[in-house]
């Protein structure tokens, strides 16, 4: 009998995105996460399960074997260090972008120019950390879990590192964009042992998906 393989998932964009690649490879989910409640989902191939876990855990979950494999954002990657995990894939999904927003009448150009000291607010403590410090621009940084766009309205903080990918967030809360930071997509992460000990069974799927994703258009 073979191992079975389980494949760690979030809810949302991430799982929606990563369907037709596990349809490339001959695998359905055999339930939708959001009429369920149940965190492990049965696939039609019987040795094929997907675990549903916080965006934030997933490298964790592969990291530590919870998880064989796993899809998770270039941002989570980062910010979780990627120890342990074999990045064989990008698989060009759930794009988006990293980027500093302020209140529309935050002058950053000139609190940049000036050498202020600049109160950050973001999730992505490592990449806000890294890309200040390569600009020379002096942060405090305050993290948070969420709802970022409020910190500037609230006065907690003059500036935010945030995930952007309409851009209808920013816009509804009256921030703009100032910066860029990165380019996002999710990639397939892979548990090292794993791929050594269950390497007949993985090894045909990892080729699956990479033939299955679609190139990022020029
Ligand atoms: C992300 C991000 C922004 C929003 C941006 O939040 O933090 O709030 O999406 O998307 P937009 O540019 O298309 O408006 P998400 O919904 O992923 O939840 P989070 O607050 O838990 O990060």
């Amino acid at each position: 009998m073979s191992p079975t393989i389980t494949l760690a998932l979030s809810k949302g964009r991430i799982f929606d995105e990563t369907l037709p690649l596990l349809a490339a490879a001959g695998i359905e989910v055999l339930e939708d996460p959001e009429k369920s409640r149940k965190l492990i989902l049965p696939t039609n191939q019987p040795d094929v399960r997907v675990v549903l876990v916080r965006a934030t855990d997933v490298p964790t979950y592969v990291e530590h074997g919870g998880a064989d494999l796993g899809v998770t954002g270039k941002d989570t990657l980062i910010e979780h260090g990627g120890q342990g995990l074999y990045q064989p894939l990008d698989l060009n999904i759930a794009r988006c972008r990293v980027s500093v927003a302020v209140r529309a009448d935050f002058d950053y150009a000139s609190a940049v120019r000036q050498g202020s000291r600049l109160r950050v607010a973001t999730k992505y403590t490592s990449i806000a950390r890294d890309f200040f410090a390569a600009k020379g621009v002096h942060v405090d940084l305050i993290k948070l879990y969420g709802s970022m766009e409020l910190a500037p309205l609230t006065g907690l903080a003059d500036a935010i590192v945030d995930l952007v990918s309409t851009g209808n967030t920013l816009k509804a809360n009256q921030l703009v964009e100032v910066e860029r930071i990165m380019d996002i997509s999710s990639r397939l992460v892979v548990n090292q042992a794993a791929l050594k000990l269950k390497q007949a069974r993985l090894r045909p799927l990892l080729d699956a998906f990479a033939k299955a994703v679609t190139p990022i258009p020029a």
